[in-house]
């Protein structure tokens, strides 16, 4: 695909390969995500919790979806032992204020690879006694060989490509992206 001008614009002249999902099939998608999220959760408690950084946007258009009562806190998790490879321990440098006890919770989060990350972040809230626990995840590359029963809610089915843009990020460039691409 010929990058326009458009685009070309908004990442510097860096070219991007292809659009993977455009503005109208994300806004199309999280609307669906929202209904089936509103069916699922009929009463109780619900406490959204965004995983940063790279949930901001598609966060901030889910919670917009949803409609029935809830809160909305964040997550800040930082993976280190093993440099750039994401399978060390997970620690939490910015827990939510409220008590998880009792609630809903719905982990929000961008894209699921290894989902190495994820499962310990699973651990560590479902030690908090939560009501329920589960995830929601615009993205999954289905790397995964044995997919936590957490996973409930799932945007896209992702190409295996490095992908920026929504939220993603690449060395924190693209996160502004209002669509999502794979990178030249
Ligand atoms: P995991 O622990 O391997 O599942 O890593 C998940 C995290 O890696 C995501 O929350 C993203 O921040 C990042 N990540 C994985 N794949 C991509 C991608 O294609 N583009 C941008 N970030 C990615
Ligand atoms: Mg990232």
């Amino acid at each position: 695909m010929l990058a326009s001008p458009e685009v070309l614009r908004r990442t510097g002249g860096r070219r991007i390969r292809s659009i993977v999902y455009d503005e109208a099939a994300i806004a199309a998608r999280v609307g669906e995500l929202g209904g089936a999220i509103t069916e699922a959760y009929p009463d109780g408690d619900l406490l959204v919790l965004g995983l940063l950084k790279g949930s901001f946007i598609f966060l901030s258009d889910l919670v917009r979806q949803i409609q029935r009562p809830l809160q909305v806190d964040f997550l800040v998790a930082s993976s280190y032992g093993s440099g750039t490879v994401s399978s060390g321990e997970v620690r939490l440098l910015y827990d939510p204020e409220t008590t998880l006890e009792g609630k809903h919770i719905l982990v929000a989060e961008d894209i699921i690879d290894t989902g190495n990350t994820l499962k310990r972040l699973l651990a560590i809230l479902g030690n908090r006694r939560p009501g329920s626990l589960a995830v929601c995840a615009l993205l999954n590359k289905n790397l995964m060989p044995d997919p936590p029963p957490e996973i409930r809610f799932i945007g896209f089915d992702a190409p295996s490509a490095f992908l920026v843009g929504y939220g993603l990020d690449h060395a924190e460039n693209f996160r502004h992206l209002p669509f999502i691409a794979d990178l030249e």
